[in-house]
């Protein structure tokens, strides 16, 4: 998701794709290491400032199981993420996320509904049995995962404020604090997302609250975010503490910066390339291996038939 545009870049100073790898990945196991020895060091002093992963009781398995593809292990899937808050490296979350408070929370729910309210994390963790669903999900940086989330449809939690007709569309708001988060120049904070509301209300969206059978930790969005799986992983905002009911197509973080880069839908497509590469593979991040096996992407992420019906008639090229 870097911004600078090749145009602004000569050609004898773009790295081979080779050599970036290679280095990419040398130096993302080597400030992983960095970032561990760090994190626990800080946690050793500080440790009221952060929920440490627990293990979830009662969790039901459900039936989305991913059989094709192996579950990436968790150390991957929690210490390669983007979580801008926290800095731009893959490996800066990990590294400083534990900064974050996330006891006590609350979440929000504002704008076009009969009941608004605020929730704490804890409530909300209450209110349904938490269902494990493994889930393909792939970033638009074409590198992909697949993770076993734990949470329950989003839509329960929407049944309970009671959206107004008019609520057409659901804006997430993430935690923006600077005493606890780097915030980089560039972005205007908080980071936000948004879905229509059918989206938002279909059965695979997921308000997630843990990963492999455990509460999430810091850097992939703890206590409480949302798992789009048929989206490009920008969609899937992390560490929410507003949802907000509008009438109108809400802004959003990387579509307000670059429009012509990142849509509103943001729908998995592999016929739609990003203006700057391909969409129609993807680095399959599901073993710990330094050379990822690439795979030829699935339209709408391989979710197609429980969500295609909802783009019908829709210009994908267009509406992307
Ligand atoms: N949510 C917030 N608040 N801030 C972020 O920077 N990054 C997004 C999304 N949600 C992001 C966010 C992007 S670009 C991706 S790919 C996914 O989170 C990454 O989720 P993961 O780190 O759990 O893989």
């Amino acid at each position: 998701m870097l911004l600078r545009t090749r145009s602004d870049i000569p050609s004898s100073e773009i790295t081979p794709k080779e050599t970036f790898e290679a280095y990419k990945c040398s130096r993302r196991s080597v400030m992983a290491g960095l970032g561990a020895i760090g994190a626990a060091a800080a946690m050793a002093g500080m440790p009221e400032l952060a929920r440490a992963e627990a293990k979830l009781t009662n969790l039901v398995t459900t039936n989305y199981t991913v059989s094709d593809r192996a579950t990436t292990p968790p150390e991957k899937a929690k210490s390669y993420n983007n979580f801008y808050e926290f800095g731009e490296s893959k490996s800066d979350p990990a590294a400083n996320a534990w900064k974050m408070k996330t006891a006590p929370w609350s979440l929000k729910i504002e704008g076009l509904v009969k009941k608004p309210q605020t929730l704490s994390s804890d409530q909300i963790f209450g209110f349904k049995p938490i269902e494990q669903r493994v889930y393909r999900f792939r970033c638009v940086e074409a590198w992909s995962m697949v993770i076993p989330w734990d949470g329950y449809p989003l839509s329960n939690l929407i049944n309970v404020a009671e959206p107004l007709p008019s609520a057409k569309f659901v804006q997430f708001l993430s935690l923006a604090d600077p005493k606890e988060m780097e915030l980089p120049a560039g972005i205007d904070w908080p980071y936000t997302e948004g879905l229509r509301m059918d989206e938002a209300m279909n059965p695979l969206t997921l308000l997630t609250f843990g990963s492999y059978g455990e509460t999430l930790a810091n850097q992939q969005g703890a206590p409480i975010r949302v798992i789009v799986p048929w989206k490009y992983g920008f969609k899937s905002a992390k560490s929410i503490v507003k949802i907000r009911f509008v009438d109108k197509m809400p802004p959003t973080t990387w579509n307000e910066l670059a429009p012509n880069e990142y849509g509103f839908y943001s729908n998995v497509n592999p016929n739609v390339d990003h203006p700057r590469w391909s969409q129609a593979h993807e680095r399959l991040l599901n073993t710990n291996s330094i050379f990822p096996k690439i795979v030829p992407t699935l339209m709408f992420n391989g979710y197609g038939d429980q969500v295609a019906s909802m783009y019908a008639g829709m210009d994908l090229k267009k509406d992307f």
